[in-house]
């Protein structure tokens, strides 16, 4: 059916050092600030002079902090009657429950009523200087019309409609339909494959789809609605596919069109499901994350007003492809929240050249711009001539996220980019957050700003580490009380933007997040609290890598890996590691053992194991190095250390520590020779 709508290693940085002070990045003077011009509802609470205050009345008397933040930013049908009702021992999650919305209405139809010509999106599509603005009255009108044919064509509230599209406002615009008519939405990275994209079809019970006829990008053309054919092959819920055509013909509109531009909003209530997004764990099954309405929708715009420092009138430029969480939050639900103009980005950071992002900010006059480490990694390396030929006057605060930014990186970044006067904020978050959770802003103006670290924990969060060597079966790991240490990185209290469950799966959830210290959310990765009690984080604790910033899980690979079915079963075991990479922060390094007596060619066996991975889940997930082995080093239970295999691939020999449970150390010698004759190899 064709949709007839217009669409045409982690690096830690150890400088604690090098501190940035405020009088580099900010302005004049200290400034007392007043608490109400910075958050209109503090001014009702007793007792908070400064932003210090707020924070610590936001975690210590979270539901007051969050029951008038939910009352002044957010559009309700019926107001709530319970702040919260949240059990995190169960897994319990709750917010703003009684309460009636529908997310479009917050995020369209009041800013229409106010300013119906502001710029709600600006596509900056691949072909470079050809942007197309959309008005939030456009993007309302567009909304409804996909709204009325998705209702025409029997989806309803309840419903998961899977959306898997590049960047662009009908992607946008279907994403607010969905919650428009009630129906939850399942958007799939566009770079997955056919498998990955049906096997998440097929998990979240999807029986409607929305793709493109063919995506562009880096100038290559990618046959996006293929795909969706044979994914859909193997997935019998799916009933319909509206494929809409990526093309600059405006669409001629008929009587009925004009009709259909208003579409009738599903009164939802707070707990409804708005979204699933997939996303990776320590195992080889990807999570449906799920996310509700007025939480979520709440902690995406208070935390891209604050961390970011936006301000009404201007143009926020987040390159995250909406595929990821990065892209649901702060290009759609956080920006349009707070009646921003935001910036959709469909390009590559090097297409054509290695100035397209400065020459965007100066095209389209971006305030905030929010990017990866990965790519500012990359770019710096091509030099400062391509930064320097652009006017980036209008920036006025810099972002990072989705992995660790190295110093040299964020220096480069401040310095080069932000010519040294705009703050750099490394945000801390995941898709099972909703929302930033650690960054250096919101603080005081003047406060300083430590290169590569988070920092400082948002309203209401109440970040703690835990001791991670006594946390065994049931038995709790010890609190952390003190400043200079690290462990692991867990939320103590609940806030309204986080995950509900996984989808289909809440026992998956428990365990996962829940049960490994009780009490509290366990995010997976590490951190160190420094001596003034500043955030940074060390990486993750579990089997999940994040390569060029997108998460996946070493099981995921291993599980391709040994599935391989070349002329026959070859591969008799696998283990994936992740290895500092000096571009996309973390590279794929699979050690592979053959099964006993199978002759083939090693170059040709990584070349076919390559194009597997890419084949069943993604080309960023493809491994970098491929090391084959007699046999991987083992514990005497069977259990394969990856802790040794990833000093190994660092060549940090020295680290390899305590061996002796080993099932048989000789196994780790092998390993250390391979991987020598490995890096000789590639060296020649
Ligand atoms: C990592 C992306 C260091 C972390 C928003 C986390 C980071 C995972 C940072 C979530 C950061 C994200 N510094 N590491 N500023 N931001 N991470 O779900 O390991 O795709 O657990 O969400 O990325 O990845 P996800």
């Amino acid at each position: 059916m064709w949709l007839p709508c217009g669409c045409t290693s982690k690096y830690v940085a150890s400088s604690f050092a090098r501190r940035i002070l405020a009088s580099h990045l900010h302005v004049s003077g200290r400034s007392r600030c007043n608490v109400a011009a910075f958050m209109p509802e503090a001014a009702g609470f007793e007792g908070v002079s400064g932003r210090a205050a707020l924070r610590e009345l936001s975690v210590s008397n979270s539901e007051s902090f969050w029951a008038a933040v939910a009352r002044h930013r957010l559009s309700w049908s019926i107001p709530f009657h319970t702040v919260q009702d949240c059990d995190l021992s169960r897994g319990k999650i709750k917010w703003f429950e009684g309460g009636k919305l529908n997310v479009s209405v917050n995020c369209l139809d009041r800013h229409v009523h106010t300013c119906p010509e502001r710029v709600a999106l600006i596509w900056e599509r691949d072909e470079r200087g050809s942007e197309m603005k959309y008005t939030y009255r456009e993007l309302l009108e567009m909304t409804c019309r996909v709204g009325n044919l998705l209702r025409r064509h029997g989806v309803k509230r309840g419903d998961c409609v899977t959306i898997y599209m590049p960047t662009c406002p009908l992607a946008v615009a279907s994403m607010l339909a969905c919650a428009r008519i009630g129906a939850a939405h399942n958007v799939v990275f566009a770079g997955f494959s056919a498998d990955a994209l049906a096997e998440r079809i097929r998990d979240a019970q999807s029986s409607t789809v929305i793709t493109v006829n063919q995506g562009v990008r880096g100038g290559k053309v990618i046959e996006l609605k293929k795909t969706v054919d044979t994914a859909v092959e193997s997935c019998p819920t799916v009933k319909q596919v509206f494929v809409a055509m990526r093309t600059d013909n405006p669409v001629t509109m008929t009587a009925r069109d004009i009709e259909d531009v208003v579409c009738e909003p599903a009164v939802m209530n707070s707990e409804d499901v708005l979204f699933l997004l997939y996303t990776s764990g320590s195992t080889g099954k990807p999570k449906g994350l799920v996310h509700t309405q007025a939480g979520y929708l709440l902690y995406a715009a208070l935390t891209h007003r604050y961390v970011f420092s936006y301000h009404d009138g201007d143009v926020f430029g987040c390159v995250a492809d909406i595929g990821w969480i990065t892209g649901h939050s702060y290009v759609v639900y956080g920006p349009l929240a707070n009646g921003a103009t935001t910036v959709l980005f469909e390009s590559t950071p090097i297409y054509p050249d290695p100035g397209r992002y400065w020459d965007m900010v100066e095209r389209l006059k971006i305030n905030q711009f929010y990017g990866a480490p990965t790519a500012i990694r990359l770019l710096l390396k091509y030099g400062d001539q391509w930064v320097n030929k652009y006017d980036r006057s209008t920036l006025k605060t810099l972002g990072s996220v989705g992995e660790p930014i190295n110093t040299e990186a964020w220096e480069w970044y401040h310095r080069v980019v932000g010519d040294g006067r705009c703050p750099v904020v490394d945000t801390w978050w995941q898709t099972e957050t909703g929302g930033i959770c650690i960054a250096p802003r919101p603080s005081d103006p003047d406060a300083e700003i430590v290169p590569g670290m988070a920092m400082r924990p948002f309203f209401g969060i109440k970040p703690v580490l835990i001791d991670t060597e006594r946390c065994f079966g049931f038995l709790q790991g010890e609190l952390l009380t003190s400043n200079n240490t690290s462990g692991a990185l867990c939320m103590a209290q609940p806030w309204p933007g986080m995950a509900r469950t996984i989808h289909n799966n809440h026992q998956r959830f428990i365990e996962t997040y829940f049960q490994p210290y009780p009490g509290y959310f366990f995010t997976g990765d590490g951190a160190y609290r420094s001596e003034e009690g500043y955030y940074q984080i060390t990486g993750r604790l579990d089997d999940v890598i994040n390569v060029s910033g997108h998460r996946i899980g070493t099981a995921e690979i291993e599980d391709v890996v040994v599935r391989a079915q070349l002329s026959c079963p070859a591969v008799a075991e696998s283990a994936v590691i992740g290895y500092t990479h000096s571009i996309k922060g973390q590279g794929v390094y699979a050690f592979v053992v053959l099964k006993k007596g199978i002759d083939v060619k090693e170059a040709d066996l990584s070349r076919q194991l390559n194009g597997m991975v890419s084949e069943k889940i993604a080309k960023y997930a493809s491994p970098d190095f491929i090391q084959f082995a007699q046999r991987l080093p083992k514990t005497r239970s069977g259990k394969i250390m990856r802790r040794v295999l990833r000093k190994v691939v660092e060549s940090d020999l020295e680290g390899l520590g305590d061996l002796s449970t080993l099932d048989d150390p000789a196994a780790v010698q092998e390993i250390i020779q391979g991987r020598r004759c490995h890096v000789m190899a590639q060296k020649r």
